[in-house]
């Protein structure tokens, strides 16, 4: 079964280009790719229609695996920029340290605080504005969250935790628990005064990955006494040798792009993705690319913002009329000046 096909079972809405009203940024637009499916997006946009940006926000995350972040770790923030900007609502991030620590426990507890603060770095600089924006740590900043954390886990028990995360008798209680943790911030109480927090709705914005906990928070929400959040499900960026999705793990970078990765590093990489494109010149001028499976050319559907250019250079590609070396090019090039903010 198709992955899209997965999440529709599992009640999703499919994308359907909602947000090209609200913004015209290319991460919107279902052709790019980027946006897979949603739950209630034309609720959260009708509910900012009606009552403005000081009642809705947008939720994300991300679990501090390592110092630095990737490209693929880029995705969610660079839409929630482009939210941010569109709408003018406030942002939470939360980066779960505390995840980490738990789950993958390659590292102690004052590592995993590290790599959260130098993450927390490393998103300031997407252009978040500063000014509307919090971004908190799971092992530090608790204590706002856990009035909420202790209803919701009143509330769930061993069972549905287990069905849904597939926990075993075995795993640590931390990780039992942990769920909760991730959900608090739906409820605006956590963020906001009382009088701000009243009929406030939150958009989370995260991997489709991370589905299972905000479906489980909005079967609770109703009686906790906020607003079931809305969802926007976005998809993976794949790695530069083609699999499915970029990786923090593995013994060699060669199949990131790293935020710190230097402009050489950047152009000796792209060079080594996986091409679309046939082995010899001539084969390509008669044949052209399959620019589907391409990987300079799905980063540039990702992020190139010039989509005249994208689309010509595609059309180009694909026909033949241009060589996988000049399309992996242009594509670092693209990186480059996108990873200049990190310098
Ligand atoms: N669990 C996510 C990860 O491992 C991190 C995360 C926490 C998150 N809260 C979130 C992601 C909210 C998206 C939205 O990366």
């Amino acid at each position: 079964m198709m992955k899209s096909e997965e999440m529709l079972k599992f009640g999703a809405d499919e994308y359907d280009n909602e947000l090209c009203d609200v913004s015209r940024s290319h991460y919107f637009e279902k052709s790019a790719g980027v946006v897979r499916s949603s739950r209630d997006l034309n609720i959260f946009l009708a509910h900012y229609k009606k009552y403005g940006p000081d009642k809705c926000y947008i939720y994300t995350g991300r679990g501090p695996s390592s110092v630095d972040m990737h490209l693929g770790h880029m995705v969610p923030f660079l839409v929630t920029v482009a939210l941010q900007r569109a709408l003018g609502v406030r942002v939470v991030v939360h980066l779960t340290d505390d995840e980490k620590f738990l789950f993958r426990a390659e590292h102690d507890l004052e590592t995993y605080q590290d790599f959260a603060e130098s993450n927390k770095r490393l998103i300031e600089k997407c252009g978040l504005d500063p000014k509307l924006t919090d971004i908190y740590i799971g092992s530090k900043d608790i204590a706002r969250f856990y009035p909420t954390i202790l209803k919701i886990q009143q509330r769930v028990n061993l069972n549905q935790v287990s069905a849904v995360f597939g926990f075993k008798g075995g795993d640590n209680i931390g990780k039992v628990a942990f769920p909760a943790y991730e959900m608090a911030p739906c409820d605006p109480r956590c963020l906001f005064s009382a009088s701000d927090a009243l009929n406030m709705r939150c958009l989370v914005v995260c991997a489709q990955d991370q589905d299972p906990f905000f479906r489980m928070v909005r079967d609770h929400s109703k009686a906790l006494g906020f607003h079931k959040p809305s969802l926007l499900h976005l998809n993976y960026l794949p790695a530069l040798d083609g699999s499915e999705k970029m990786s923090s793990t593995g013994a060699t970078s060669a199949h990131r792009i790293c935020l710190g990765d230097t402009p050489k590093q950047i152009l000796k990489k792209t060079r080594r993705a996986f091409s679309g494109g046939q082995q010899t010149k001539e084969a390509q001028l008669e044949l052209g690319a399959d620019i589907n499976v391409d990987i300079a050319c799905i980063y540039m559907r990702f992020f190139m913002t010039d989509r005249v250019r994208y689309r010509e250079l595609c059309y180009r590609y694909k026909s033949g009329l241009v060589m996988s070396g000049d399309v992996k090019n242009i594509c670092a090039e693209m990186l480059r000046k996108m990873l200049e903010i990190f310098d």
